[in-house]
């Protein structure tokens, strides 16, 4: 890379929206752009990326924090002194202007500051606009840049989505600005002519060689387009990277769902370089303390599926789709499923095993703050979870409800429901577990495996006999390592939520 590329045009420090009703729609976010790059925010819907977007191009402004262009303070510059144009994922051409006038509409009142002599020979500086010719040059340069020659006279709605935003595209870019901000530009535009589009944006940025600011919900797109990526998540900045590095190498367990269909479990380090998940200890590249708490990453091309005896691990395929190129399967191993991909197909029912290799698997510190755990709610209005049974308050499942004489539930509308056997995620809290060496006292059962001193206070793991279920949790009493205990869990200090539709 040569200087040029080096020099940053936009630096974004510290920039914070806090809108007037007190929701933090960007929060802190520090972040260069280089000169000639491709950057794309990426994040869900409401991360975000618009509010962004708006106050570099400065149709808004943020409450606080600095934005940079070319090392320069732009807070105080409107939208229309900055070398800065934007296209919208909803072009808002002029329906009654064919593609000429629609391109040229902004050229047309712009002024431009020039030197004027006058009669006496005075120099001054006046506003003049542009010449007829001038623009027409402007105007011819910028549609053949969008591949649009020879469609001037053409009215924009006898156009094709695509067409009418590949005009748009020459509307801003016929102001020859230093960065185009692209929000959204395709998403109004179906599949095929959406991917066409991102190779054509792609090869205009290569041609233009201008800064490119993108803005996309679709990691597809991202991964595609970008030189960076950024990716967010409630008004903040999760992970910047190259995108290659961003999909191998994601630094939580939200980069890694957001990008990709990945394998996220949840796994303890057993040893130096190892680390037990799905029932098994791997091997892995990673090193993190003993017995952490880690998230564990695996891309389901990573997965070789073999015969039952041959992998590390055997399972059971539950489900096979034929997804073009590969078939995309899931395996059930004990409790956990692991999606591969992988193009020769293994049929429902069938007994299989699988192989990860060692650096194929990325490990991610959890940041452990609650004990989540699935459950059931019994016909005693217990919940059962973790290999244990718990007294509970099944009321906090729906507002407003509480129990009649006979146990059923009664809702706020006054409707009578049985909970037998509804599904609930459990979360318990790091303080809200009490242990006791009167094992069957407990609503479950286990052996103390992990003992971490934390400065002032003990991070304890119990682990189950049945299906090595892990209470986590802090405690200022000293234990031993392999006491056998009862978990306690108050009645009040059990959050019961009932069980959202997985997202496939
Ligand atoms: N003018 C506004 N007033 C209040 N809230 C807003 C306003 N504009 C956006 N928001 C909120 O700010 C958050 C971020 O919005 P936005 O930047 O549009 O997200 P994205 O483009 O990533 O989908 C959302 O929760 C949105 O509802
Ligand atoms: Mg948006």
């Amino acid at each position: 890379m040569n200087d040029k590329t080096q020099e940053k045009i936009i630096e974004l420090i510290g920039l914070t929206r806090v809108f007037e009703d007190g929701l933090v729609a960007v929060d802190n976010i520090d972040l260069y752009v280089r000169k000639g790059e491709f950057v794309t925010f990426l994040g869900p819907s409401g991360c975000g990326k618009t509010t962004t977007l708006r106050m570099i191009a400065g149709f808004d402004k943020p409450t606080s924090g600095q934005i940079l262009l070319n090392g320069k303070d732009i807070s105080a510059l409107p939208p229309n002194k900055r070398p800065i144009n934007t296209v919208f994922q909803r072009y808002a051409l002029f329906p009654h202007l064919n593609v000429y006038d629609n391109v040229a509409f902004g050229l047309k009142l712009k002024r431009i500051p020039t030197k004027i002599t006058d009669k006496s020979g005075k120099t001054k500086i006046k506003e003049v606009k542009l010449d007829k010719q001038e623009v027409a040059k402007k105007v011819e340069h910028a549609l053949k840049m969008v591949d649009l020659e020879g469609f001037e006279r053409r009215s924009v709605s006898t156009l094709s989505g695509g067409q009418q935003q590949r005009v748009a595209i020459a509307r801003a870019l016929v102001n020859e600005p230093e960065i185009l901000l692209l929000d959204e530009p395709l998403g109004a535009l179906d599949l095929k002519m959406r991917k066409d589009m991102q190779l054509e944006l792609k090869e205009m940025h290569r041609k233009l060689g201008i800064t490119f600011i993108y803005v996309t919900h679709d990691q597809e797109e991202a991964l595609t387009m970008s030189d960076t990526i950024v990716v967010m998540k409630d008004g903040v900045i999760q992970q910047i990277g190259k995108p290659t590095d961003i999909y191998n190498e994601p630094k939580n367990s939200f980069v890694a769902d957001f990008i990709g269909d990945s394998n996220i479990f949840s796994g303890t380090m057993t040893g130096n370089r190892k680390v037990r998940f799905i029932g098994k200890v791997f091997d892995c590249v990673d090193d993190f303390e003993k017995n952490e708490k880690v998230d564990v990453v695996v891309r389901p091309e990573d997965i070789f599926l073999m015969d039952e005896d041959k992998g590390q691990v055997k399972g059971v395929i539950i489900s096979s789709i034929f997804k073009g190129v590969h078939y995309e399967m899931v395996m059930k191993v004990g409790k956990s499923e692991v999606v591969i991909q992988s193009t020769a197909q293994r049929q429902v029912g069938e007994k299989a095993s699988i192989f990860i290799r060692p650096d194929d698997i990325h490990i991610m510190a959890k940041e452990f703050s609650d004990n989540k755990f699935e459950g059931y709610i019994t016909k005693h209005n217990t919940v059962c979870f973790g290999d244990g049974e718990f007294e509970c308050d099944v009321t906090q499942l729906y507002p407003g409800s509480f129990l009649d004489e006979e146990g059923y539930l009664i809702t706020a509308d006054g409707n009578k429901i049985d909970l037998t056997d509804t599904d609930v995620e459990v979360t318990v809290g790091l303080k809200d577990i009490e242990i006791t060496d009167n094992a069957e006292e407990g609503g479950a059962v286990g052996n103390i495996v992990s003992i971490i001193y934390k400065g002032d206070h003990y991070q304890l793991i119990v682990r189950t006999d049945e299906n090595e279920e892990d209470y986590v949790f802090d405690t200022e009493d000293t234990w031993n390592e392999n006491d056998r205990v009862g978990v306690i869990i108050k009645k009040d200090k059990i959050r019961l939520a009932l069980k959202q539709e997985v997202r496939r």
